[in-house]
């Protein structure tokens, strides 16, 4: 059976596009930002890492917002999951976003709150796919053990039915994290020699600089 693929192509930069570590920051700050818009982007997928107690733990999840300024990102959450409750006893996090084809890793550092405005969780949670809201609808917490295979096994009722009363449930079960980003560190890979820059944020600004890679 013949399919027909149209290949997702990349913005590529090359040597002579960075002149200045604004360069290198400014194409990565476009390809994250396309990276939340486009789900075939490698950046649409980024590794969140929080802390608790001293030990670091991380877990892929879909970059869902990141403004002009790259001083704020977004991602959506399950109110009762493990990071939930490790950003409440300590904030720092970190995110790493790495995309093969362009050769680019850009890594974040910064605090993380859930937000706390209703009114801008519930926008984020109805334009969220139907899919997406159904994962929030199950009554048990996210890591807690099960005596069937999946949570639509446990609760068939529940999978089949999208009534008003579970996509209640889902809204109160669905978070949004919202990230202050503090640093960055950005690493392009090339032949002719690898560009890193690290930037910090202060008051109003970045302040960049280019890094031995
Ligand atoms: C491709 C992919 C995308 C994911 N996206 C999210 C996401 O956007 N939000 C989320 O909470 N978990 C997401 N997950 C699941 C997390 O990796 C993780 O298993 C879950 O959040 C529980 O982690 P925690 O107990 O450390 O909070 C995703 C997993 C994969 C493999």
């Amino acid at each position: 059976m013949g399919g027909y693929f149209m290949a997702y192509s990349l913005n590529i930069i090359d040597n002579d596009q960075i002149q200045t570590p604004q360069d290198l920051f400014a194409f990565c700050r476009d390809e994250l930002i396309l990276g939340v818009k486009k789900s075939k982007h490698p950046f649409h997928l980024c590794t969140f890492c929080s802390v608790m107690e001293d030990r670091p733990f991380s877990r892929t999840v879909v970059s869902r917002g990141m403004n002009q300024s790259l001083t704020e990102c977004r991602i959506h959450s399950d109110r009762r999951s493990q990071k939930n409750h490790q950003l409440m006893s300590n904030p720092n996090v970190s995110l790493v976003y790495y995309s093969q084809q362009q050769r680019l890793q850009v890594r974040f550092e910064g605090t993380a709150c859930i937000l706390m405005d209703q009114a801008k969780a519930d926008h984020y949670f109805i334009t969220s796919s139907q899919h997406s809201q159904q994962c929030y609808a199950y009554p048990m917490s996210p890591g807690a053990a099960i005596n069937e295979r999946t949570k639509e096994e446990q609760y068939p009722e529940l999978s089949v039915n999208e009534s008003d009363a579970s996509m209640d449930e889902a809204r109160k079960n669905f978070s949004v994290i919202d990230v202050s980003i503090k640093a960055l560190d950005a690493l392009w890979l090339s032949k002719k020699g690898h560009v890193r820059i690290h930037g910090i944020h202060n008051a109003n600004d970045w302040d960049l600089k280019f890094v031995v890679a």
